[in-house]
């Protein structure tokens, strides 16, 4: 009997491919880049199983052509680049990597929110530059992190990762989210307000929820002009969310503080983006989940899934079950 194809959209941490080497007959798309369009259609029309990465755009044009295909097993917590719901029309399974990589996001989410309120990256230029003449009162100087209020918008596995790092600073958390959530308030010590509210009072704000049509622009002119003048604002969720020309007028214009970025709306972000010449933007390549351990695991999380998926289980992390019933 052959052995079902599964093409897997880069290379991963050794661990993932093992396991599926066991099972399957695997092709990986061995470039560091994303796998080019056309390429990705072919192997797809021969595909039981895909491993795709948010770089993969799986759509209707995908799964016309994805004949056999049953699973497509997300290298990701967001999936946003899948259409989910074409792939219940397709009975084809979606997956992605929710859980494992949470306080290695929320770690990144503090480092940016700590790089961008204490202008750390800044620093660190002018210390190699040869600017620093001497020590002075207001050198370099930015914004209290203890006792501040943090806002998050978004209460999700992730916000909440973050705002349980908040407590070791003395913070106040307020949080708005689609969904109050009225269990994690009393376990997290956290406080439900409407979005400009969380807006008006937050001294630094993280963004926490995914990209949806409800959540594109979430963050833009009217929004930033809320915010303290004196906020910081961070974001590891999906560039989408915080409009990008409108955030760089406010950050240009003092309007708010700082901005720390892992995220931008085209990735990668073109070097003329306006916002790379910011000091006040502390800019890295979406990279919140980037530890070897985090990446690891999300490699055999998603490998787990194909398996199960292509072995008559119930993916652990499925995200249509509906294909199923
Ligand atoms: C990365 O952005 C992810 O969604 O896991
Ligand atoms: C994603 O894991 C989230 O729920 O924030």
């Amino acid at each position: 009997m052959t052995k079902p194809f599964v093409y897997v959209c880069r290379q991963l941490p050794d661990a993932a491919h093992k396991m599926l080497e066991e099972h399957f007959e695997c092709e990986v798309w061995g470039k560091d880049e994303a796998v080019p369009r056309a390429l990705l259609l072919e192997k797809a029309a021969k595909a039981d199983g895909i491993l795709s990465l948010l770089t993969d755009k799986v759509n209707e044009e995908l799964l016309a052509v994805a004949k056999n295909l049953k699973i497509v097993a997300n290298y990701a917590v967001g999936f946003d680049n899948i259409d989910v719901p074409a792939c219940t029309r397709h009975k084809v399974m979606a997956t992605n990597t929710p859980g494992v990589l949470t306080d290695t996001t929320a770690d990144l989410a503090w480092t940016l929110l700590m790089c961008a309120g204490r202008r750390i990256v800044e620093s660190e230029r002018f210390t190699k530059s040869g600017q620093w003449k001497t020590w002075g009162p207001l050198l370099l100087a930015g914004q209290d992190i203890h006792h501040a209020t943090l806002g998050l918008v978004g209460l999700g596995r992730i916000g909440a990762a973050v705002a349980r790092r908040a407590k070791g600073f003395d913070m106040k958390v307020v949080y708005f989210d689609p969904y109050r959530n009225e269990q994690a308030e009393q376990e997290l010590g956290v406080e439900y307000m409407p979005l400009d509210d969380v807006l008006k009072v937050a001294d630094f704000i993280s963004v926490h929820v995914p990209l949806m049509d409800s959540t594109r622009n979430l963050i833009a002119a009217r929004e930033l002009g809320i915010m303290k003048k004196t906020a910081v604002l961070v974001n590891t969720s999906r560039g989408g969310i915080v409009n990008e020309p409108d955030l760089y007028h406010a950050l240009k214009d003092g309007a708010i503080f700082a901005a720390g970025l892992d995220v931008f709306a085209q990735e990668p972000t073109p070097l003329d983006n306006p916002l790379l010449t910011l000091d006040n933007c502390t800019c890295v390549p979406h990279i919140a989940s980037a530890s070897v351990q985090t990446r690891t695991r999300m490699g055999t999380l998603a490998a787990e899934n194909v398996i199960a998926a292509l072995t008559g289980k119930k993916p652990p992390t499925l995200l249509n079950p509906e294909v199923l019933g």
